[in-house]
């Protein structure tokens, strides 16, 4: 079984109002060349954060209504490196269970292919067990890594089918066979990070996200780094570049072992987005080209052995379209900060996919030297892929977010054409642009979500006039 879905931002070539006074090319995809450079500066590496059993909060293992057995128990896992995440795996089971690790008085478990013995160092508790516990039943043991029970880091299952009591060592063995969830719990539920769901509306960017899982990667590049050349057409540079994230998710799965069905798989995530671009584009002739420059891919393991692997992984990037009509030097420098960025993406339930906040603040400016018509249109493009593989494999899930906010500049010299532009500072506004230059800059960002196997919708999207003017020539 494979699910997987994202949200892909497009960033719009060219949007024109008055196109009697400017031509606009609009560039379509091509197979842009993709560039992977070898030096990075980067904040944050690589990382692996574990999940260990953890107790659960608020259980108070001396109540001796923990040795009741239950149909529904909650198992809880956490980080040594991310205290305020947390994740809880709830079973609905089959049969009645005992979480072990619940009950103070037992002090020791020894499990083999056939049993599971229980030592108690406190009599009353023992009777109190030896009666609630049903001897000549079906019973589940959930044992955490006391003894020789289950992997480091992981629970174990036990299914027995009878009891017995021994009131002068105070053990308690049951005649089990070794199980697993699939085959003792009816569903199970799983919440990481505890971001309230279906509560949007209350989100407010005063709201502390606690605990759920965060990152707050950032990278730049070195100053005036070669993102692409194609000799002797073009070369593009970054005079400077630097990307910075926050980025929090949580997320829920219920998945109903009866029916091998997954009944609801959602996550909640909260994004801020941070980048400042410098770009000199230098056009030695007619051309026109798009490509992808990826500096950096960054891989976060979040992992619950054997329930659960969730690895986010970040990835910057910057795009470019590039056109000039003959040579031309194209600077454009772009500042985009999303501080707010909300998604909740319900992978079975399209009609909850919901999003907010993304409003983007940004300044952009842009020159050109040189004759020619032109458009030089970056983007700063952050994509959060997020790799689910849930109870070993049975649900391999791949999602993902692509912030891609963009500019757009287009560059259009009208009337005498052989006037070079550089360092033409003289002009005047004029609409009507029949001798001069017109400048049409926009801020353009489209967020749209999808899964692939089931649906595609649009999200958000904004296109914002920044630059619309037409200089004119009074020299
Ligand atoms: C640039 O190239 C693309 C794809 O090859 C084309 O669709 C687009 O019209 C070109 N732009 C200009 C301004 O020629
Ligand atoms: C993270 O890991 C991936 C894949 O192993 C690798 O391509 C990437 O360069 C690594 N990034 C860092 C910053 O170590
Ligand atoms: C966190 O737990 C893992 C696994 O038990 C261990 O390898 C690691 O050293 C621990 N890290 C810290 C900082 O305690
Ligand atoms: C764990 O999840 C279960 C079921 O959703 C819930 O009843 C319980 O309160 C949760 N526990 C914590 C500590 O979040
Ligand atoms: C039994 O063991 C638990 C956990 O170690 C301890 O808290 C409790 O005091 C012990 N009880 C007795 C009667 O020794
Ligand atoms: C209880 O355990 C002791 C010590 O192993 C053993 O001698 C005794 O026979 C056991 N009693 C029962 C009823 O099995
Ligand atoms: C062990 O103790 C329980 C509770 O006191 C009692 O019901 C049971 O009969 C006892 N078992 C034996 C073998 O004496
Ligand atoms: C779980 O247990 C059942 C029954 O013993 C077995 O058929 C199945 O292969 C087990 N699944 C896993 C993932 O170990
Ligand atoms: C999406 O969120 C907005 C507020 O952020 C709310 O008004 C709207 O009802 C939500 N839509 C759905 C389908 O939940
Ligand atoms: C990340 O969050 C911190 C603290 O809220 C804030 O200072 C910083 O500007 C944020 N960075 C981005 C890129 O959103
Ligand atoms: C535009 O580029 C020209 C030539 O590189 C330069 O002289 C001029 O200062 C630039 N103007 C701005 C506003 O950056
Ligand atoms: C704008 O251009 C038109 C046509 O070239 C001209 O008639 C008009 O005077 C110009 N306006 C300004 C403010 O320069």
């Amino acid at each position: 079984m494979k699910y997987s879905f994202g949200l892909a931002a497009l960033a719009a070539a060219c949007v024109l109002a008055d196109e009697d006074a400017c031509t606009c090319h609009t560039i379509e995809d091509v197979e842009a060349p993709v560039i992977s450079p070898s030096t990075v500066t980067s904040s944050t590496a690589n990382t692996t954060n574990v999940f260990a059993p953890a107790p659960a909060p608020g259980v108070d293992t001396h109540d001796i209504a923990s040795v009741v057995p239950q149909t529904q128990v909650s198992l809880h896992y956490g980080s040594n490196l991310t205290t305020s995440a947390t994740v809880n795996v709830t079973h609905t089971m089959k049969y009645p269970t005992v979480v072990l690790e619940q009950i103070a008085s037992i002090v020791s478990v020894d499990c083999s292919s056939t049993s599971v013995a229980m030592t108690f160092n406190n009599s009353d508790v023992f009777d109190t067990t030896q009666a609630a516990w049903i001897a000549d039943g079906t019973m589940v043991f959930i044992t955490n890594h006391l003894g020789d029970c289950d992997p480091v880091l992981e629970r174990g299952f036990f299914l027995s089918n009878s009891l017995s009591f021994n009131n002068s060592t105070l053990i308690a063995t049951a005649s089990s066979m070794k199980a697993n969830v699939s085959s003792t719990a009816a569903t199970t539920e799983i919440t990481f990070g505890n971001i309230p769901t279906s509560d949007l509306a209350k989100r407010t960017s005063t709201i502390t996200w606690d605990p759920s899982y965060s990152l707050t990667p950032a990278i730049s590049l070195p100053a005036d780094t070669t993102l692409y050349s194609y000799p002797p057409y073009l070369t593009v540079t970054a005079d400077t570049a630097s990307f910075a994230s926050n980025f929090t998710f949580s997320g829920y799965l219920k998945y109903d072992w009866l029916a091998l069905s997954l009944e609801d798989l959602y996550f909640d995530i909260d994004i801020g987005f941070s980048a400042a671009l410098e770009l000199t584009a230098e056009v030695a002739a007619s051309y026109n080209q798009t490509f992808t420059y990826a500096p950096s891919s960054l891989f976060y393991d979040f992992t619950v052995p054997g329930i659960l692997t969730i690895g986010p992984e970040l990835i910057f990037a910057v795009d470019a379209e590039v056109y000039a009509s003959a040579q031309t030097t194209l600077t454009t420098g772009v500042e985009v900060d999303l501080a707010d960025g909300i998604v909740h993406v319900d992978l079975l339930h399209e009609s909850n996919t919901n999003t907010s906040g993304w409003t983007p603040t940004y300044s952009a400016n842009a020159n050109i030297s040189g004759m020619a018509e032109a458009q030089i249109n970056p983007t700063a493009k952050l994509t959060v892929e997020i790799e689910i593989s849930i109870f070993g494999g049975l649900i391999d899930l791949s999602t993902g977010l692509t912030a891609k906010p963009g500019f757009t500049n287009d560059f259009i010299l009208t009337g005498n054409a052989g006037v070079d532009l550089t360092g033409y500072e003289d002009l005047t506004n004029n609409s009507t642009c029949a001798n001069g230059l017109a400048i049409d800059s926009e801020f353009v960002f489209d967020l749209s979500a999808f899964a692939t196997e089931w649906y595609s919708t649009d999200l958000y999207s904004v296109d914002v006039p920044i630059l619309k003017k037409c200089f004119e020539f009074t020299k």
